[in-house]
């Protein structure tokens, strides 16, 4: 492929991101901008592959076959709960890539023969390419761990933890200094102790997030991972992974950012850590008394509680993913707009494990798009609704984040539930959710509790309205 036809192809695939970037904002259009994607992908990929400075094309072909069978067993395998640690493990490999390009590049035959300035820049671009990529590629197989349960979940702290990266960012600095004057064998051994030093810092960092703030951490990683392969893109000299890497790089600090607000934490808080529990913990008690006492309700009673209601809104969370309720749901739905009830569904931006994570499954049940609103939109409605149903989900409708500033989430926005005639709670015991605390949600005068897995307590309400 010819040089000119090469760069044609490179501004073709980043038009192609841009637009998979622009399609995936909304629900409407998230398919056609993963077709974008995927094409723009291709096109890159064989730009790349058969352009005229790539040679070897035998074991590059092969590798591709192998690499690209693995990613389709792995992308069918997947279930729907395991994507946050399928997407924490391939930023890892991006970190990876990153720092095996790095040193690569430093010792091709080709850096060697740099001088001045043009030598200078290489190196930085060495440098902090591997720093980037050691920080993404240890941070994400921690973040993998923690989130398949391989790691505990809760922060790890200890003291001086701040001092300590500090420390290894500011060492690594002093060694790039050092770096730029070095012969190619002592320069080696530079790169070497950065690498190790970095990989413990990202290590040390994500080990010291835990709880409510994982999506965040997730994200940000897939910015790390954007920079990351930015960098790799400036020591290739790859117009189109600089411009790839940017727009990863850049969309991820975006979502971060957008996620810190959801949750009403700063960026820094999060990245500093040390907020939240284990997964599935017993809830730990709040400094405020939680009054009122928890009743139960049966299916039969919840049907005839909905059979007499105008309007119900359903809050999904984190246990309709892994009870894989979505389906029943959707047929719970049906039935009661067959019998002239308003049904609506809320949506929280964390919840479950991942962002979007609930419109994804809502769409694979074929939910209706329109009955599908965010938080901002349904909280007014609150007041006015009969009955607000929540699936599997708790930290994200959990009083405390407004009235209690000694909770740990204090300050997030949550869909405020407890503002209807009734709430029913469907999940499996007083277990905590995410954030390992204690919800007065579930004490409330107007709640009942239903418990059991979501996916079984729905089909008996569908069975129980079908007679
Ligand atoms: P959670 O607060 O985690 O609560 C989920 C609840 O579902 C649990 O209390 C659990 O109670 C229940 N549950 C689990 N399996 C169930 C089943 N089979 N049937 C019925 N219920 C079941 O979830 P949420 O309200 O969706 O909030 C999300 C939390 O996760 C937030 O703290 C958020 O910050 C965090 N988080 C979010 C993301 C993203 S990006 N969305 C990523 C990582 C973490 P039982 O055990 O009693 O059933």
């Amino acid at each position: 492929m010819s040089n000119g036809l090469q760069t044609v192809s490179y501004i073709a695939a980043s038009v192609l991101f841009i637009l998979s970037l622009g399609g995936l904002s909304s629900q409407e259009s998230a398919k056609r901008g993963n077709i974008y994607g995927i094409i723009g992908m291709f096109l890159a990929i064989m730009a790349t592959a058969f352009g005229g400075s790539t040679h070897g094309h035998g074991i590059l072909i092969a590798s591709m076959a192998v690499g690209s069978l693995i990613g389709i067993i792995v992308a069918m395998k997947v279930e729907m709960t395991a994507m946050p640690q399928l997407v924490a493990i391939l930023h890892s490999f991006v970190g990876l890539a990153a720092v095996l390009v790095g040193f690569g590049s430093y010792l091709d035959a080709h850096t060697q023969t740099l001088q001045g300035a043009a030598k200078s820049i290489h190196l930085v671009e060495v440098y902090l390419g591997i720093f980037i990529g050691a920080v993404t590629f240890t941070g994400s197989i921690i973040a993998w761990g923690k989130l398949q349960g391989k790691i505990m979940s809760r922060p790890l702290m200890y003291p001086g933890r701040h001092a300590v990266l500090i420390a290894i960012v500011v060492a690594s600095m002093a060694m790039l200094i050092r770096f730029l004057d070095m012969g190619t064998d002592a320069g080696l051994q530079i790169l070497i102790i950065m690498t190790v030093l970095s990989s413990i810092m990202g290590i040390l960092l994500v080990m010291a997030i835990g709880g409510a703030d994982m999506p965040v951490v997730v994200s940000m990683l897939n910015s790390y991972s954007g920079w990351a392969a930015a960098a790799a893109g400036f020591m290739l000299s790859n117009d189109l992974l600089i411009v790839t890497g940017a727009l990863v790089g850049s969309s991820g600090a975006i979502l971060s950012y957008i996620m810190c607000k959801a949750m009403n934490r700063s960026f820094f808080s999060v990245i500093f850590g040390g907020f939240g529990a284990a997964e599935g913990a017993a809830a730990k008690p709040s400094d405020q008394a939680i009054v009122g006492e928890v009743k139960p309700i049966s299916p039969e009673e919840t049907v005839d509680l909905l059979k007499e209601s105008k309007h119900v809104v359903i809050v999904p969370g984190y246990g309709m993913a892994t009870a894989k309720a979505q389906y029943s749901i959707f047929e719970l739905v049906n039935r009661l707009k067959a019998k002239g009830c308003d049904v609506k569904f809320a949506i929280h931006p964390v919840a479950g494990r991942l962002p979007g994570h609930m419109n994804v499954l809502l769409a694979e049940a074929n939910v209706p798009y329109d009955i599908v609103l965010e938080m901002d939109e349904i909280n007014p409605d609150l007041p006015e609704t009969d009955v607000v149903m929540v699936v599997g989900a708790n930290d994200i409708v959990n009083p405390s984040a407004l009235e209690d500033p000694s909770s740990p989430i204090y300050g997030m926005p949550v869909i405020e539930a407890w503002k209807a005639k009734h709430v029913i709670v469907s999940k499996r015991s007083m277990a905590a959710g995410y954030a390992g605390i204690e919800n007065p949600l579930f004490y409330k005068e107007n709640t009942r509790m239903l418990y059991g897995d979501a996916k079984k307590t729905v089909d008996l309400l569908v069975a129980s309205l079908d007679k």
